[in-house]
């Protein structure tokens, strides 16, 4: 189920939560939202009714009009949309309660030709899916699944260091958003103070030696709670809330979320993030100089990780002495197999 079925009452929402986010916490008067919309006043204390249904609670006072005092917990299309209100481009946003796979829904919408770039956003996915066939546990937590949606129109070869940038981009958001350290552990995890806090699956289709179809997919525990996970997560894994100490602001978090990546996505396609990504893959690598332990197929070797080449490949120099680039493969720290 849409978390937003109609279109035309959900962009009168987005209005009323722009205009109301950005006095700052101020009144708005019930005039001036009605003279936007182009409704009555009785029909925005209305508007205002039914998203206190949804989780919102406002102040009214005669003669000053409505002020925003809650917004709900759970994820909120509306609500995301206002955020984004000053993004540099139209992007569509689609908030599930529940589906099978955010990536899968995305491929499956890219497929109908689906205008980009787009993100479906689920409160729980029923097949979530990792690297490697994996699968993702994804229950309604207050945990994050998000796929963006992409059709860049690149040669396959450009997409090596695109998950990498991608990750990075998050490592920053994260850090500023909620002054926490968070890592890249190369190829796709992201890691706070050893734990994993999230991971990314990036799927494409290609066609003719051209990606038509890019789909980035992000997990991110964000507001559940590490004991809430399966018995053999537990104990590797935190969520920022537990990170962070206190639970976030989901929408506010994931709007400075999506305008980041999209923001990130066309730095990728303009070729214009290379340095960027050298300094911040400087900031969060947290493999280089430290034993790790690779497992490529039948094959597990052990070395120290020294850093990645151009094209996103981890290098590592080998206890042999030999020193080696891995396109792919499981990392773990230290000279044991988890
Ligand atoms: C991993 O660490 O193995 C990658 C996990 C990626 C999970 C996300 S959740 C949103 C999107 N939809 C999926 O089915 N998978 C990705």
């Amino acid at each position: 189920m849409n978390l937003s079925p109609n279109g035309g009452l959900a962009r009168t929402e987005v209005l009323i939560l722009r205009e109301l986010l950005s006095s700052d916490g101020d009144y708005v008067s019930g005039q001036k939202l009605a003279k936007l919309l182009g409704i009555s006043r009785v029909a925005v204390w209305a508007q205002l009714q039914k998203l206190e249904g949804q989780g919102f609670t406002f102040e009214a006072a005669r003669s000053h009009g409505y002020r925003l005092m809650q917004t709900p917990a759970g994820l909120h299309e509306a609500l995301i949309e206002a955020y984004l209100a000053k993004r540099r481009r139209p992007l569509h946003l689609c908030c599930l309660e529940r589906t099978d796979s955010t990536n899968s829904e995305a491929e499956r919408r890219l497929a109908t030709g689906e205008p980009v770039p787009f993100v479906v956003l689920a409160r729980e996915q029923t097949h979530g899916r990792g690297r490697r066939g994996r699968p993702w546990h994804s229950a309604a937590n207050g945990n994050l699944y998000l796929s963006f949606a992409f059709r860049p129109q690149i040669v396959p070869a450009q997409l090596q260091d695109f998950t990498l940038w991608m990750g990075l981009n998050v490592c920053e958001l994260v850090a500023n958003f909620c002054r926490l350290k968070p890592g890249l552990k190369w190829p796709n995890d992201l890691l706070i103070e050893g734990r994993k806090a999230g991971g990314m699956l990036t799927e494409a289709r290609v066609d003719a030696d051209q990606v038509r179809d890019l789909v980035f997919g992000l997990g991110l525990n964000v507001n559940g709670r590490a004991a809430d996970l399966p018995p053999e997560l537990r104990r590797s894994a935190t969520t920022l809330a537990e990170a962070a100490g206190g639970p976030l602001d989901l929408n506010k978090f994931v709007a400075a979320l999506i305008g980041r990546l999209d923001l990130a996505y066309a730095q990728f396609i303009e070729g214009d993030y290379r340095d960027t990504f050298a300094s911040l893959w400087k900031r969060h690598d947290i493999l280089r100089g430290r034993p790790v332990t690779i497992i490529q197929g039948v094959r597990t070797v052990h070395g120290t990780a020294t850093g990645i080449d151009d094209e996103g490949s981890l290098i590592v120099r080998l206890d042999t002495g030999r020193t080696e680039r891995f396109r792919a493969g499981e990392v773990t720290l230290g000279k044991e197999v988890a």
